[in-house]
């Protein structure tokens, strides 16, 4: 991943057809995470082999954890039971992977061993505060740089249940805390203030262990045991998520994405673009196992600038660099409040899609928690996605409908969430070619 990758659109996609997208990778991250800390072997099926999810596998490894991957998409954990994990010899290189650094910061916070957590430049940049300090708060011992990683954590102190309301509607932060919160004394309980995604909660209870829900709150006690169960993972919304907005803008007929997760923290993209105008059907749901999914039919057809609806914003934050270049197609305005969170991302997504829909020729006003974007005539050029891979996969898409080229650079990280991305573009019709 150290080599810098430029990815280059043609215009005039013609999209359409049946695909599927890779494993979702919030659910692979906690079905490694799990599946680590379980009693029995866990077996995954559709484990998404991107670098971030194979971050997660390879710390886990480096704590002793015995991994299998018998084919593709397929891994199995011998757990190790949650007093069962190994200090590790050496830091632990979570690389671009801030769903990594957060969760395990959790998991490790009441283990009995040190450990240091690092990762890549953009990593090393981004906050870790706001999961180190309520980890503090339960007695943890876990260190940051000046808020930033390394995160240093000292193991072997015991760690009190504590009650928790989060400032900013976080499924990392909720995460941590609850891995932490098995291994402590009583309850802890999180609060937030719109609801992130829930896939830590409903794989807990696969995992055998009793979680309390209620609205706008979740609760664990410490010293559940985890029984080793079978993950099979959707496809990830967040991917398909790129196609969705590529059948709408440069559709030729009707694209159908099968078998994604369809979890309502993560789906609001769907109720945005609909406002928009979008013909998006969800077919074929089934509720059978913990996490619900969907085959996901597109037809394709002009959009319309709206104000989003703040509170649709915390549903869709990973998608918003999408909904930018869809955005920037549409007839008229389209305003995002509410999504501050972005800056803070892989990159800050706000300025970074600002910068590069400007340089091809969309005008866009930059706020302090948001976009205003006027759909226009989209130019050719370059952009540099800053080496974030959502970044780099909405310019991608925005390409088909450009009048020119677009060459956007430093894509190599496309490769954390969506391994195959180039192939699968130009399986269904987007003119995308790649050069190292
Ligand atoms: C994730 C949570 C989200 C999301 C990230 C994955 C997760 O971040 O942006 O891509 O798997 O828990 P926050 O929890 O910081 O909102």
């Amino acid at each position: 991943m150290s080599t810098s990758t430029r990815f280059v659109t043609n215009p005039g996609g013609q999209v359409g057809g049946e695909i599927r997208v890779p494993g979702d990778k919030s659910i692979s991250h906690r079905a490694a995470m799990l599946g680590a800390i379980a009693e029995g072997t866990t077996e995954i099926r559709g484990f998404l082999e991107g670098a971030d999810c194979m971050a997660t596998l390879d710390a886990v490894a480096a704590m002793g954890v015995a991994i299998e991957r018998p084919g593709a998409g397929v891994v199995r954990i011998r757990g190790a039971g949650l007093g069962g994990l190994r200090a590790p010899s050496a830091a632990l290189d979570l690389r671009n992977s801030g769903t990594s650094m957060r969760l395990l910061a959790g998991l490790l916070a009441g283990q009995g061993f040190d450990a240091i957590l690092i990762g890549d430049a953009s990593l090393m940049s981004r906050p870790m505060e706001r999961v180190a300090a309520p980890l503090r708060r339960m007695g943890a011992d876990v260190r940051t740089n000046e808020g930033r990683p390394p995160i240093a954590i000292h193991g072997g102190r015991p760690l009190e249940g504590v009650d928790h309301r989060l400032d900013v509607p976080s499924a990392q932060v909720k995460s941590a805390l609850l891995l932490a919160g098995l291994q402590a004394a009583g309850r802890t309980r999180v609060r937030e203030p719109a609801p992130s995604r829930d896939h830590t909660e409903r794989m807990l209870e696969a995992f055998g262990v009793k979680v309390d829900r209620a609205a706008g709150e979740v609760a664990v006690a410490g010293g559940a045991r985890l029984r080793a169960a079978r993950i099979d993972v959707p496809g990830d919304f967040s991917s398909a998520a790129f196609f969705i907005v590529a059948a709408l803008i440069a559709g030729r007929e009707p694209l159908t994405l099968l078998d994604v997760g369809v979890n309502p923290t993560r789906t609001a993209l769907i109720d945005i673009l609909r406002l928009m105008g979008a013909d998006i059907r969800v077919n074929n749901r089934t509720d059978a196992e913990s996490e619900p999914r969907a085959d996901i039919q597109v037809h394709p057809g002009g959009l319309r600038g709206i104000a989003v609806p703040e509170s649709l914003v915390p549903a869709a934050l990973d998608e918003m660099p999408v909904l930018f270049a869809a955005a920037a197609v549409a007839d008229g305005d389209t305003i995002v409040s509410g999504a501050g969170e972005l800056r803070v991302k892989e990159s800050d997504r706000l300025a970074v899609m600002a910068r590069g829909l400007a340089s091809l020729g969309i005008s866009v006003e930059t706020r302090p928690d948001g976009l205003r974007i006027r759909g226009g005539t989209v130019g050719g050029g370059g952009v540099d996605s800053q080496g974030d891979h959502r970044v780099a996969m909405s310019f991608a898409v925005l390409g088909a409908r450009a009048r020119a080229p677009i060459a956007i650079d430093n894509a190599q990280n496309v490769a954390t969430s969506f391994p195959g991305f180039t192939d699968l573009a130009q399986a269904v019709g987007l003119g995308l070619s790649e050069a190292s």
